[in-house]
């Protein structure tokens, strides 16, 4: 299955993808890592893992729609089969996802429903919760709400700040993103209505103990 990954910043997610695929335990490639910012680190670790990359700026365009067809564009140049959003830190339009029906995930880090957009972890801590987490979903066309394919539970304790709690969370984004993506490659995830059932796959879930394997 060919990837297209789209980022915006450090690229942790990124690199957990590539470490997957690279160890052999993704069955994938990356056709096209697309970055909306120049100065992101991710870029850097294209360069260093030979991933064909390139950066696509709104601010190149007149407006969001071309910037979209642009994006749509170079997804399609690069034949891919699955778009995964992999820390975009920008919001994508219905037509931008009804060019690839149900065929882009995305990675958030919060239990959806529960504290959807910006600075999830933040929310987080300032609702009270005692535990979070992180979602892989399928992107539709409500915010960060789309079919849940994998989610992590992740405890808040007393004295986290919003760094230790999202470094926390990042470790298990880091599992289950390469996780949904190899069950997406296996042809296993099958969607009704909000609900995803994964073939085979005895949870939905990972366990909050970090030693366990993955895949
Ligand atoms: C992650 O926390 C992801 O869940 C969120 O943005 C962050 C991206 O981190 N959508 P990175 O760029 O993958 O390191």
């Amino acid at each position: 299955m060919k990837l297209g990954i789209l980022v915006s910043g450090r690229g942790s997610n990124l690199q957990a993808i590539v470490d997957a695929i690279e160890s052999g335990k993704l069955p994938c490639s990356i056709s096209i890592v697309i970055s909306d910012r120049e100065k992101a680190y991710a870029l850097e670790r294209c360069k260093k893992h030979h991933i064909p990359h390139v950066v696509i700026k709104r601010k190149d365009f007149g407006n969001v729609q071309d910037f979209e067809e642009e994006l749509i564009r170079s997804l399609k140049e690069a034949q891919v089969d699955l778009v995964v959003l992999a820390g975009f830190m920008r919001i994508l339009s219905a037509h931008f996802i009804r060019a690839f029906p149900m065929k882009i995930i995305n990675i958030h880090p919060s239990l959806t429903p529960a504290f959807v957009g910006k600075d999830a972890q933040k929310q987080a801590l300032e609702y009270g919760s005692k535990i979070t987490g992180c979602t892989v979903h399928l992107v539709t066309e409500e915010l960060d709400s789309g079919p849940v394919i994998v989610q992590a539970c992740v405890p808040v304790l007393p004295d986290d700040t919003e760094e230790t709690l999202s470094e926390r969370i990042l470790a298990y984004e880091h599992r289950v993103l390469p996780q949904a993506i190899r069950w997406m490659a296996e042809g296993r995830v099958k969607v009704e209505g909000r609900k995803v059932q994964v073939i085979g796959a005895k949870y939905g879930t990972l366990p909050v103990n970090p030693q366990l394997e993955v895949f």
